[in-house]
């Protein structure tokens, strides 16, 4: 069944991609050059309330549905891939996690202030020895009077020179497996953590990935976020919702890049006639079109099952693991489109095609949604 929009949806869409295109565009491509974190843009987006979108207004969010999140954000990454990614985890990941399962002083602390973009949010699971499998985590906070204790080094962090608050995982009880692992809420700046060098990407340039590494860092145990031991299933029911960004994200490379491909059919002749005329570069364009409105469905799918309150942990995977794998095939075939003129950086097709390749990769790869979905069908314990 597909997804019938609401005046309020379509409106925040319309809203969001006027500023999008006048004010993120321009300056897309200058910054993934210089790499320069777009701070302005994102102090902009949280004065809109796109900050804190699924928040309620009482923490200052706007309250707005997954639907127009992710709407907003198809526009946002339309616009610049790496301004996109720090939305996505801000919003998807932080602040939905602090606002499900932190206390009620943790949301007045901290989620009024990530809601406004006051500050940003950043989320540190991965570690150098714990990707895909994040149960074997090495990181430890160990319990020291009205604090935790943390060490450890958390890997490939988005945002994480940025933020101004980071949600990090780490073993509590080293004898148990994922109900070993503890969530804290960890302000940047804390003595005993160092942001490690930008690691030196090959898209979503603008956007900061770190090492953060913690050395005899204390926490008092009122920044535990949930109760001891719940750190796992906080993390997982973050990227569910994270999934859902990352397939909004997905949509909206993919129609920048689709857009970009068909405007150059039209202006670039070959052979005496304007390249849209040939029936092979149209049946493209058709295909790409079917491609990015099947994944759009299901992003949309997706989200409407989160807003109903419906367990959506396998349409999350199936809308991220068909949207970021959609992104990738688009993406190519606009840089083909191209001809030379698609590799060279003159043309923002170059650039899409390097943001998307990531896509299939965080947030849990193709290779893991595809055991989350089979899991969930076959109802069973796999081994990865
Ligand atoms: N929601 C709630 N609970 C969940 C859950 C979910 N979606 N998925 C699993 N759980 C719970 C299970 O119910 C189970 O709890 P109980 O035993 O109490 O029932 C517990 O978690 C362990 O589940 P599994 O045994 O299935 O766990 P596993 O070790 O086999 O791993 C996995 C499951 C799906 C492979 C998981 O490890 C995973 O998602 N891996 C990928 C990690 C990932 O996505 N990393 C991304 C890093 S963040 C990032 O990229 C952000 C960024 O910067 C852009």
């Amino acid at each position: 069944m597909s997804i019938q929009l609401t005046d309020e949806q379509l409106m925040i869409q319309t809203m969001v991609r006027d500023f999008a295109r006048e004010v993120i565009t321009p300056t897309a491509a200058e910054r993934d050059k210089t790499r320069e974190f777009p701070i302005e843009n994102l102090k902009q987006l949280g004065e809109l309330g796109f900050m804190g979108m699924m928040v309620p207004p009482e923490y200052n969010g706007s309250g707005a549905d997954t639907i127009s999140y992710v709407l907003a954000l198809s526009e946002v990454a339309y616009a610049c891939a790496s301004t996109a990614v720090v939305m996505s985890v801000h919003n998807s990941i932080v602040c939905e996690s602090i606002l499900h399962y932190g206390t009620e002083a943790q949301k007045k602390k901290y989620l009024k202030k990530l809601a406004t973009c006051e500050i940003i949010g950043a989320f540190a699971l991965t570690e150098p020895q714990a990707g895909s499998d994040p149960v074997r985590q090495r990181t430890k906070a160990v319990r020291d009077g009205d604090d935790y204790i943390l060490n450890g080094t958390k890997r490939f962090i988005t945002t994480g020179k940025n933020a101004g608050l980071i949600i990090v995982t780490a073993k509590t009880d080293e004898t148990a497996r994922h109900k070993g692992i503890s969530a804290f809420i960890v302000n940047q700046g804390t003595a005993g953590l160092t942001v490690g060098n930008l690691e030196d990407k090959m898209g979503l340039r603008a956007s900061d990935t770190v090492d953060l590494i913690f050395e005899d860092c204390r926490i008092p145990a009122e920044d535990m976020l949930g109760a001891e031991g719940e750190g796992f299933r906080i993390a997982m029911t973050g990227l569910d919702g994270g999934r859902i960004g990352i397939a909004a994200q997905s949509v909206g490379v993919a129609r920048a890049a689709f857009d970009a491909a068909v405007q150059y059919t039209k202006e670039r002749e070959q052979f005496g006639r304007l390249i849209s005329k040939f029936q092979g570069l149209r049946w493209i364009i058709a295909d790409m079109a079917m491609d990015i409105e099947a994944g759009r469905q299901l992003m949309l799918s997706a989200a409407a099952m989160k807003d109903r309150g419906e367990n959506y942990t396998m349409q999350a995977s199936i809308a991220k693991l068909f949207t970021s794998e959609m992104v990738n095939r688009i993406t190519a075939k606009a840089v083909q489109m191209h001809g030379g003129y698609g590799f060279i950086k003159e043309y923002p097709v170059e650039r899409f095609y390097r943001d998307a390749r990531v896509f299939t990769i965080y947030e849990g790869t193709s290779e893991i949604q595809r055991i989350v979905i089979s899991n969930h069908i076959l109802k069973d314990k796999r081994s990865p």
